[in-house]
Order: structure tokens, then C-alpha cells, then sequence
């Protein structure tokens, strides 16, 4: 579609930005379902935050994503976050609404919704997080508060996985927390009925990796893995040749970053169209 006066922008804004998928997501979204509207990446350093808020509130911007390193502190410059947002102390996506910066965070509920789209219930399951970074805490903190009663955490480093639980035990005290490192025993995990790898482990260049060996897991488990390059990391494909169902980061990103679409737009905009746009493609 071409540009003309009344297309509308959304952004992203981070740094570094150069290898983000989100300007590639968003266009052909926008592209394919016929919306007059562009997504363009700006690197923003920390200290040019400020500044640049005030120019998207200036000029109108629609809406935009934040991503590393702003994601916290890009709060004290909305008007107003939601409940999820709030709960995570981070916002990824931003909607201007006359004039008025609302902020929202999609990273742990894009997660949430590949497995209700999937049919994955997750109530009385036993989930297995393996990794404590960032995205381990949105996914953990947004399935706590969808309902599960067990998890899991698995890090190199315990501490960060004890932070995790020690949140999730005071915000939803009926969730069930344990922590653990990557070795752990057979047994402890061996009740898991949802496994996600939020650790970079198995990521281009290193493809040959493992976070845990899946013959570990019960033969109903599912796989899950944040790692989208490869497509099918080591761990997915072990798994799926012992019969495991698996679901990898491609689906993931694309949700979050849709949902985030669908937050601006106020619409739901296919999903699987953009996946598979993707995986025809080299990433
Ligand atoms: P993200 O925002 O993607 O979650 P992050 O916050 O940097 O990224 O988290 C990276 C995760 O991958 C952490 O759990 C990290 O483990 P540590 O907390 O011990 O650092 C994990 N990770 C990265 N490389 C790893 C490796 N080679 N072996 C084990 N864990 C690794």
C-alpha cells in the first residue's frame, strides 16, 4: 500500500534494533489485511528517551514497542499502564490514544494465547521453566496469574530463579514454586506437563546444545522452546522424535508482537498468516 497522509506509524523503539523482526512482522501484517500503516525501527539510547516520547506525543504517533533497554523505564513517561504491565513493572507496547500514552505488555500473554489457541490447558498442570532471564519472568509471572498451581524454575544461576519464585509466592500465593539449576534430578522433573526453554541454549550458532534432555520428560509433555533460530532447535526436534509435542519461538514472537497490533488496532489480525510467512523465509 502506498503511503499517503493518512497512514498511519508505529514503531519501535530500543537499542540495539538492528536485527529486529518486529518491522518485518508489522508491515507484512499490515500489508496483507490492507491497513494504511508503516512500522519503522528507531535506536533511542537511554538518554534520548525523554525526548523521543515527547516527539512521538508531538507528532502523533499511533503506537510503538519498546524493547531493551527501555522496557522499565519507559514507565514514568505514560499517562497510564495496564493491569499486566503493572504486574510485570514493564511495558512492551504503547497505544496513543488522543494524545495519551497508555502502555501494555504482550511477552508474557503472547505465550499464553499460542497455547488457548492450541487448546493447551494449563490449569493443574506442572510447569517446567528452564531460564530466569526476562522472558522467564513475563511468561512465569503471566501463567501465575492465569491460573496454574506448579512451577518450576531451572537456571544456571539460583539466585535468579529464586527471585522469580519468591515473586510469583508473593503476588499468587496458591502457586506452588520451586527452584532448581540445569542439572536437575531425573525425578524432580519427571511430573512435567508443559516445559519451556527460556534460556538462549540451542541458539544459532551454538545448535547442538541441549537445556535438558527431553527422554527426561513423560511421554505427554509439551515442549516449548523461545529459541526461533533455528526454526526446530535441537531440543524441539529431540523431542518430537520421541513423540512429544512441541511448540517453538517462532509462534511465540509472532504473537506478542501481534497482539501488541491488536492492541492499536482494537481488532483481531490473523496470526497464522504472518507464521507462515515466516517460516517460507530465512531468518
Ligand atoms: P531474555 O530477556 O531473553 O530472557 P536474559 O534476561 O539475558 O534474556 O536471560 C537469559 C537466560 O538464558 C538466563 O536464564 C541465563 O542464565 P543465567 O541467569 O545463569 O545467566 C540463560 N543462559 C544464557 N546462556 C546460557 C548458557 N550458556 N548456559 C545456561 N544458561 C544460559
Amino acid at each position: 500500500m502506498q503511503i499517503d497522509s493518512n497512514t498511519k506509524l508505529y514503531c519501535l523503539i530500543g537499542h540495539p534494533i538492528s536485527k529486529s523482526l518486529s518491522p518485518d512482522i508489522h508491515n507484512y501484517s499490515f500489508e496483507q489485511n490492507n491497513i494504511n500503516a508503516k512500522y519503522m525501527a528507531f535506536d533511542v539510547l537511554e538518554e534520548n528517551l525523554e525526548s523521543s516520547i515527547k516527539g512521538i506525543k508531538a507528532l502523533g504517533i499511533n503506537g510503538f514497542n519498546v524493547t531493551i533497554p527501555h522496557k522499565v523505564n519507559i514507565i514514568k513517561y505514560l499517562d497510564d499502564i495496564d493491569e499486566e504491565a503493572k504486574l510485570l513493572g514493564a511495558v512492551n507496547t504503547v497505544k496513543n490514544v488522543n494524545g495519551k500514552l497508555i502502555g501494555f505488555n504482550t511477552d508474557g500473554r503472547g505465550f499464553i494465547q499460542v497455547l488457548k489457541d492450541k487448546n493447551i490447558k494449563i490449569k493443574d498442570k506442572n510447569i517446567l521453566m528452564i531460564g530466569a532471564g526476562g522472558a522467564a519472568r513475563a511468561i512465569s509471572i503471566i501463567l501465575a496469574k492465569e491460573g496454574i498451581n506448579k512451577i518450576k524454575i531451572l537456571n544456571r544461576t539460583k539466585e535468579k530463579s529464586i527471585e522469580i519464585i519468591n515473586e510469583i509466592k508473593e503476588k499468587f500465593p496458591n502457586v506452588i514454586g520451586t527452584y532448581g539449576t540445569l542439572s536437575e534430578n531425573r525425578e524432580e522433573i519427571s511430573d512435567t506437563d508443559i516445559a519451556i526453554n527460556c534460556t538462549s541454549i540451542g541458539m544459532y550458532p551454538d545448535v547442538n546444545c541441549l537445556p535438558i534432555d527431553p527422554n527426561i520428560f513423560p511421554n505427554d509433555t509439551i515442549v516449548c522452546d523461545i529459541v526461533y533460530k533455528p526454526l526446530l532447535t535441537k531440543f524441539l526436534k529431540v523431542s518430537q522424535e520421541i513423540g512429544l509435542d512441541t511448540i517453538g519461538g517462532l509462534d511465540m514472537l509472532i504473537y506478542q508482537g501481534i497482539l501488541s497490533e491488536e492492541i492499536w488496532l482494537e481488532k483481531n489480525v490473523d496470526k497464522n498468516m504472518v507464521i507462515n510467512w515466516f517460516k517460507k523465509r530465512k531468518l
